[in-house]
């Protein structure tokens, strides 16, 4: 299987960016554990902090791979760019969410991933991404 992780604006700084919400594990070290737990498993990873930037991975991504999991963080409530791009591209897609957005401030309940979506799994921590990673796998 080959699965892509896409992370979105500011999931670059996970481990320091506000730990009492995101938790205190670099992206990093958890992405190590994952890849070891499931070694049978092609995880690549992409973050950008740029709008345009996810856009050009799920067009390069989008037509070849089995699954992207993406957590497009704060464009999440504000792209029609990417909401756009979900549609065109094939490769089916699971939004991931590390926070409860429904638990949070009213601008977070809107997605414009979630209609594009073959799933969302929200507010398990960085444990989002692995039910994502094994959504797939069964
Ligand atoms: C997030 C939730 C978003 O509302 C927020 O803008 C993020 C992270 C999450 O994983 O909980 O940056 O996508």
């Amino acid at each position: 299987k080959k699965l892509i992780i896409i992370n979105g604006p500011n999931l670059n700084l996970l481990g320091k960016r506000e730990p009492a919400i995101y938790g205190s594990l670099t992206f990093t070290e958890f992405l190590d554990e994952i890849k070891n737990k499931y070694s049978n498993v092609d995880i690549d990873y992409y973050q950008s902090n740029i709008e345009g930037e996810i856009i050009d991975k799920l067009h390069e991504v989008g037509f070849s791979y089995e699954g992207i999991i993406l957590n497009a963080a704060a464009y999440t409530h504000t792209s029609v760019g990417i909401g756009d791009a979900l549609k065109a591209i094939g490769t089916p897609v699971v939004e991931v969410h590390i926070s409860n957005t429904f638990d949070r401030e009213d601008f977070r309940h809107v997605s414009y991933i979630s209609p594009n979506a073959k799933g969302i799994i929200v507010g398990f921590g960085l444990q989002s991404y692995e039910l994502a990673i094994q959504s797939f796998l069964h």
